[in-house]
This record gives C-alpha cells, structure tokens and sequence, in this order.
C-alpha cells in the first residue's frame, strides 16, 4: 500500500520509520512537518522552547506493547508524534483542525498514521465516534473514504461542515453572507435596538449585557438566512466564538472571571472568523488529492444501536470513544448546544461513559457498566465491519473514586464478547490531574492505548 504525497506533507513511505537494534525508532517522521515548513521552527537552533497547549499537549513517552508485531508498529507509528503548541503553523490547529475547539481530539498526526496503516488504499473507513472530525478529514487527505457517525449534534455539523469541499464560489458567498449578518448587527447596536428575545439567566450571567445584545443580533441575522447553505457554517462560526465572549476563563472550565470586550468587538470577530473559515476550507481543498473528493458521510445516532449505525460493510473502523467517567459531552457544550437550538435529547440518554452518570456508581461496579457499554458499541461494529477487518481504538484509562477503569484491559474483555479479538496494543503514560483519585494509578500509571481488535 502506498498513499504518496498527500496531505501536502513529505512521507517517510507506506511502513512506519526504520528502529535500532534496541526496537526505538530512529528518527522524528518528517510527515509531522507542516506544509510550509522548513522544519527550522521556533525551539530548535537555541531559540526559547515552544510553549505546549491544551490536551494534546500530554503525549510522547516509552511505549509498552503487546501482540501482534506489524500491528505494534503501526500503533507505536502512530503514537510517536510531538506536543502540540501555541505556534500558528501546529498541525493540530492545520486547516480545518484548528477552525473549533472540541474536547478530547484525536490528534492529527494519530489519526493520519491510523488510517493510513490500518485501512487499504481507496477503501472504506468508519469513525463511529467521529467528534469535531479529525480522522474523518485525514481519511480524505488519503483518498480514503470516510463515514463519520456521532450522538452529539454540534459533532455532526461540525465534522459536516470541515469535510464538505467547498468551491470559491461557495466561500466567497458564506463570507458574504457573514458581511451581511455583521453589518445588520453593528446596525441593530448603532440604533440600539435591543434584545430579540428574553434571555435566561445562565447567558445573563455569562455574558456582558452589550456582548449579549451583539451575539442576539447576530444569531437574528443568521437565522434570517433561511435554508441559505451558509447558515449552518456561520452558526458554527458563532459557536467557535461563543466561549472566548464569554465570561467563562476557559472551554473546559465553569469557572467565571472579569472580561472587558469593547462595544463591536464580537461583530468584529465574527466576521473575521468566517474569513478565517472560508480560508481554512480552501487551504484543506487545496490539500485534497484531487479536486472530486467526494465529502465524508457523516450522520448523528448512538454508536451502541445496530439500526442506527451507517450500513456497511467497511474495511477499517478507526476511532477515539469517550474515556469513561472523564467527559459529560452534553454538558461540556451546553451553552453552544442551547444558541445553536440543537436537540439534545438522544445525547442525554445515549452518551457513552458520561461522567456524571458514572459519578453515581459504586466505582466497584463501574467497570462492569463500562464493559456492558463497550460490548454494545463492538457488537454494533461486528455487524458492518468486513471478516478479519481491524477496529482501532484511541482510548485512556480513568478513575472513579480510587478505582482504576484500565481500557486496554476492559476493552479485552468487551473484545471477546463481542465477536473481536485482540490483536495488538501500544500503550503510553498520561498525567492524571484529578488529584483525589491519584491512588488508583499508584501502581500503574494511568495510559492512552492504541488498540488494534479484528474481526473474528
Ligand atoms: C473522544 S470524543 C471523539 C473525538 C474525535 N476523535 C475528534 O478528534 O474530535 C468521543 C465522541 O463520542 C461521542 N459519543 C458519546 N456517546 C456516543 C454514542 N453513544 N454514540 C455515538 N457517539 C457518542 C461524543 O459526542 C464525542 O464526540
């Protein structure tokens, strides 16, 4: 198999890189460098070290194995990649990866080497759990093609909107169309117009009221776009935004501080948001190995119900599920979920390993539950994969109380009632921040998994 050049980036070839006698690898993939680098970036040459960033900063590290040796290199391949950082040209925040905040991304660099490793050339890829879209999008920088399936509905639009190829004419309407909302803002603050609606007190409180007022007149704006195609990229262009006008300190936190946003500013930013978007789209267009990529599919259901989930069959499924206990999805993106109006009711009652659900457990009992949800979610999959096909899991443990909930080995478990065995692993060390269940990685510490089981 050998996908060539894409991505716009250099790749060492169709295996992971040559490794030492000792099993190491030899050398950094130069298919981490960033189109336009020169691989001289800031941090090497005696300049001051990068600064790292967010969740996907936390990676790298020995790596422990087991199973399958061409499997092994593969996940080993593709958990070799570099923090994450504050610089512009960072390959998480690459084209479209860096249009929207999305708790617990895959990184790209994984996701590329995933797919490329574990799906034949041209073939058909599933992401069941597919989030904000990232291996959906390095699916088709492979010529690959994806379908992308997911319970949360701002998941859906966002992977939609990052993996539909747009033309300049397209581009160059939703930018248009994003003047045309902006202008009718600043008019509606010029004119003092006022609230559209009555606002509830969670978004009294969590925005200054101009700030609000602006925000209400935008939203009024795109929704007066009808079925207009740019409604759903500026609704989302919105959504991106809606955090940092907040008063909130940050994406993943309910804590509030003090921010002082000059009247017009989030017009400002949200027109040069959607120029930034149609810049995005264009830059990843441009990355397509030809110009009739078709988009990725990309549905919303529950990963666990066999009548939701995408017909297949497929060649690969390659995907990150929730961390038990970790996330509460529907939560972490109720303020977006309530401006965009978007339904939440199946993500309530579906979302897998959601904390607060978890929360309420006897920890002794949650590893039991956890395994029940796996198994569901791997049955659902035997039913659409292709025989001896792999499924590849991105996976961390987590804690409840003082109780380790280790994946690689809850997933093992799920594998075997499922009709999938597991066929290689390449574990790495993670922090655990959660200080008062620090005890239950005294022992071990707490690991992201790669995860390769194949259909029996
Ligand atoms: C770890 S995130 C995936 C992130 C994704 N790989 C990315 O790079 O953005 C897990 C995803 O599982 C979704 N999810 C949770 N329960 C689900 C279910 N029952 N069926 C389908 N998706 C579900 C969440 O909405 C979330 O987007």
């Amino acid at each position: 198999m050998c996908h060539g050049v894409l991505y716009g980036l250099v790749f060492d070839g169709d295996l992971p890189p040559q490794r030492g006698r000792n099993g190491r690898q030899m050398a950094q993939s130069r298919d981490e460098r960033h189109p336009n680098s020169s691989g001289k970036g800031p941090g090497q040459h005696g300049q001051p070290p990068i600064r790292t960033r967010r969740s996907l900063t936390h990676v790298g590290g020995a790596v422990e194995t087991e199973g399958d040796p061409a499997d092994i290199q593969k996940l080993e391949f593709a958990l070799q990649v570099r923090p994450s950082t504050d610089q512009e040209d960072d390959l998480t925040r690459a084209h479209v990866h860096g249009f929207h905040s999305y708790p617990a991304r895959m990184h790209p660099v994984t996701a590329h080497r995933l797919a490329r490793g574990f799906t034949p050339m041209g073939g058909r890829l599933l992401d069941p759990f597919c989030g904000s879209g990232t291996v959906l999008v390095e699916s088709m920088l492979l010529g690959l093609k994806p379908t992308g399936f997911d319970l949360n509905p701002l998941a859906v639009r966002l992977a939609r909107c990052k993996t539909t190829p747009r033309t300049d004419g397209e581009l160059n309407h939703m930018v248009g169309q994003a003047s045309e909302c902006a202008a009718f803002a600043d008019d509606r603050r010029k004119t003092k117009a006022g609230a559209s609606r009555r606002f509830g007190a969670e978004d009294v409180a969590l925005f200054e009221p101009h700030v609000l007022l602006e925000l209400d007149s935008l939203l009024e704006g795109i929704r007066s776009l009808g079925r207009d195609p740019a409604r759903t990229d500026l609704e989302l262009v919105l959504s991106s935004l809606l955090v940092k006008l907040s008063l909130l300190q940050a994406d993943t936190s309910k804590a509030v501080g003090t921010r002082r946003l000059a009247a017009g500013h989030a017009t400002r930013q949200f027109l040069g948001k959607a120029r930034e978007l149609a810049r995005r789209l264009a830059e990843f267009r441009g990355l397509l190995p030809s110009a009739a990529v078709p988009p990725a599919k990309v549905k919303q259901g529950n990963a666990t119900l066999p009548a939701e989930v995408p017909a297949g069959p497929f060649d690969a499924v390659v995907t990150s599920p929730p961390y038990a206990a970790t996330y509460d999805y529907i939560e972490h993106h109720a303020l977006r979920l309530r401006w965009l109006g978007l339904d939440t009711a199946a993500l309530e009652h579906g979302e897998l390993g959601a904390r607060s659900r978890y929360n309420r457990m006897n920890p002794q009992i949650a590893g039991k539950e956890w395994v029940g949800e796996l198994t569901g979610f791997l049955r659902a999959m035997c039913g659409v994969l292709k025989p001896g096909s792999p499924l590849v899991l991105m996976m961390a443990d987590s804690a409840l109380g003082q109780v380790a909930l280790r994946a690689d080995e809850l997933v093992a478990e799920a594998a075997r009632a499922s009709g999938f065995k597991p066929a290689a692993r390449a574990s790495q060390a993670r922090p655990h921040f959660h200080g008062p269940s620090s005890v239950a990685f005294r022992q071990r510490p707490r690991q992201e998994h790669a995860i390769v089981l194949r259909k029996a």
